[in-house]
């Protein structure tokens, strides 16, 4: 396969002698329980892993026997004594747990990989397969593993045509001219890269939706898919156009309280399980940036989310109800509109809707205080939606590990029932008692060869699905785990490239948004820097609107004083944010208005300081080429040059962010830069 193909599951050969034969040794005799199609796929996937990392083909049994050296069957299929040995509770497991214990039976060591139901197979065999890529021992094996959240996926941004709203990886793998006869093989590679991390329900379609995926013509094609991902235990969701009654139906409205509207979703939802009977139900943005939605006839986002309840209910299918909303007759502060929305609600939704939040109140900044709608709707199932895609984070150019944010934003504290009321505590359902929990990430995946475009971005992928499936790990975990499954084995490399990853997220906060400067990227594209953009109709889209520069000085009053977003978050953290003596620095111009001359912790002024964060970004890249060009050997010299010729983009413009964003705030402060910052070229 091309360079990048594989991603993590390229499975490379182990080197280390005495490991090379712990394995074979290992893997003689293994009794793989036949089986469904899942199971099938489970096995499968082992066959090539151990093939690769062996050299060897493994040995598999269709019957149990004495000779067995691995074992995997559910727990129904394993015997008595052996179930004995294991002594493992299996209600912990849940669905789709799985265990993997080598035990002494019969005077020999038997690895056992086994689980309550299908699914938890193939995750123990992907994570039998990830402990081999991290040249783990099994001699002693004992690991237990169940995800904390119940819907992990992926919400692809793709239009009909192909054609990926903030995709920069190519277009979209789903080639609906050709479907649904034609199975592209990267739809099965597509479903095993994210069954092997345990994500388990993607959405097909852009948000800003197309109604027409819900005609017959494209649910036969989505049908197809949806064959594809079930052995891999993926559920297809779409996202509906609310709108869709009228477009694609011929009623005169789309009123969630008229009882045509209602009948015409009840009939098409049951159209669609017809074609897909385990489909996972409807991702929706409405009221939203342009979008239809409830509020077009008076009528609530409760009322919305709920008519299309109902009508998933009997088939058992979800709705994701999305409340990034803000509106262009709203002129309060845009940080606060979500809240003021949707808080009101809790309580109110249906038990099988959910509501998908974005990290942060604004859209996927490199840096934003976590939402304060996670602290604020105990009664309702919040839903995180994260975007890996980097829009406003340097495309597929720009090398950033996005699960250092992810985590910044999980062990966020809310309050909301006191202290240890962490963000992730929320979304996996343990603080208010939820049962339907989930995580999402935008996409970035595309045709591109590498499916990423950067081969780093991979890394956003793989760490989406690993914090989807436990929140609370922690991000140089997954980069550990990701380095080796991708590149290499070797210690240096992986100290050095680990480093360069971990620092990664903090160099373009530092070069593009530091001190919690925010949006302020040209506009629509949302590549490079624009603060200077004042003109579009709606002031909410302006970069000006959200750093309030002028000669006094920089930032965003959110205060009592200002516009009071900081009362969203629960007391205690609101009395942090408002005294700028007490407010983290790294989000100080997004609660603060601040004098030029405000003196920082460090002893430096605010201008002179937000001049040194952004050398201080160029210089991290600087740092991060040194890293690459030193671990050099370690790699082909493809996998080298690749990276090396994308972080020579990154450096260029991470000095074109600071020149720009310093050149021009220079106007108001009118101050020379400080010692350490270069002048702009
Ligand atoms: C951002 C993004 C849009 C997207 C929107 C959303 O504003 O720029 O392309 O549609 O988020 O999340 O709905």
């Amino acid at each position: 396969s091309p360079p990048g193909y594989d991603l993590w599951l390229g499975y490379s050969e182990i080197e280390e002698p005495a490991l090379l034969k712990e394995y074979q040794n290992t893997f003689k005799s293994i009794y793989f329980q036949n089986g469904n199609e899942m199971l099938h796929a489970a096995e499968r996937e082992l066959t090539t892993g151990i093939k690769k990392m062996l050299r060897k083909l493994p040995d598999f049994e269709k019957l149990r026997n004495s000779e067995n050296t691995v074992v995997i069957a559910k727990k129904s299929n394993l015997e008595s004594s052996l179930l004995k040995r294991l002594a493992f509770d299996f209600d912990q497991l849940g669905a789709d747990g799985f265990v993997i214990k080598t035990v002494l039976f019969e005077r020999k060591q038997v690895l056992i990989v086994t689980a309550n139901e299908d699914i938890g197979i193939l995750y123990g065999v992907f994570g039998l397969l990830n402990l081999m890529q991290q040249r783990e021992s099994l001699k002693h094996i004992m690991l237990s593993d169940a995800p904390k959240v119940n819907i992990r996926m992926l919400n692809h941004w793709d239009n009909l045509d192909r054609t990926v709203e903030r995709g920069y990886a190519g277009f979209s793998l789903w080639n609906w001219q050709k479907l649904p006869e034609y199975i592209d093989q990267r739809y099965i590679d597509y479903a095993r890269a994210n069954a092997s991390i345990g994500i388990n329900a993607v959405s097909l379609t852009n948000v800003n939706a197309n109604a027409l995926i819900l005609t017959p013509a494209y649910l036969e094609k989505v049908q197809a898919l949806a064959k594809v991902f079930r052995p891999y235990g993926i559920k297809i969701y779409l996202t509906a156009r609310f709108s869709a009654p009228i477009e694609i139906g011929g009623l005169e409205t789309a009123d969630p309280l008229d009882l045509n509207v209602q009948n015409w979703w009840h009939g098409k939802v049951k159209e669609i399980y017809d074609y897909i009977p385990d489909f996972g139900g409807f991702l929706v943005k409405a009221n939203s940036e342009g979008q239809p939605g409830p509020q077009n006839y008076g009528r609530s986002h409760v009322d919305g989310a709920n008519m299309m309840a109902m009508a998933l209910e009997p088939f058992g299918g979800n709705v994701i109800w999305r409340a990034f909303v803000y509106s262009e007759h709203d002129t309060s502060d845009r940080a606060k509109q979500a809240y003021t929305q949707f808080v009101p609600f809790d309580g109110k939704f249906r038990d099988n809707v959910l509501v998908q939040t974005k990290n942060g109140a604004i859209d996927f900044q490199p840096r934003e205080p976590f939402h304060p709608m996670f602290g604020a709707m105990p009664k309702t199932p919040l839903m995180m939606e994260f975007q890996i895609t980097q829009e406003y984070l340097g495309f597929s150019t720009h090398l950033v590990f996005l699960p250092k944010l992810f985590e910044e934003v999980l062990h966020s504290d809310t309050y909301s029932k006191g202290k240890g009321s962490t963000v992730a505590k929320v979304i996996a359902g343990s603080l208010n008692q939820k049962k339907l929990t989930g995580m999402a990430g935008v996409a970035n995946i595309g045709t591109d060869l590498n499916w990423t475009g950067h081969p780093f971005a991979q890394a956003n992928w793989y760490g989406f699905g690993r914090m989807a499936w436990d929140p609370y790990l922690d991000s140089e975990t997954i980069a550990n785990e990701w380095i080796k499954a991708t590149y290499s084995q070797n210690p240096n490399f992986i100290t050095a490239i680990k480093s360069m990853m971990l620092t990664s997220r903090e160099a373009v906060v530092n070069y593009m948004n530091p001190l919690g400067l925010h949006h302020i990227f040209d506009t629509g594209h949302h590549y490079g820097p624009g603060p200077w953009v004042s003109e579009l109709s709606r002031p909410e889209w302006n970069p000006v609107y959200y750093h309030k520069a002028d000669e006094k000085g920089i930032g965003f009053n959110r205060t009592p004083s200002g516009s009071d977003a900081t009362a969203q978050y629960a007391p205690e953290l609101a009395k942090i944010f408002n005294d700028p003596k007490t407010c983290p620095e790294e989000y100080l111009l997004w609660f603060h208005h601040l004098p030029w001359d405000y003196k920082l912790k460090n002893g430096h002024t605010l201008w002179d300081g937000l001049a040194l964060k952004y050398q201080q970004g160029v210089d991290q890249v600087k740092t991060m080429i040194v890293t690459w060009d030193d671990s050099k050997q370690y790699i082909t010299p493809e996998q080298h040059n690749e990276v090396r010729m994308l972080l020579q983009i990154q450096l260029r413009e991470a000095k074109w962010w600071r020149d720009a964003c310093l050149l021009y705030f220079q106007t108001f402060s009118k101050q020379a830069l400080p010692e350490g910052v270069n002048k702009p070229t």
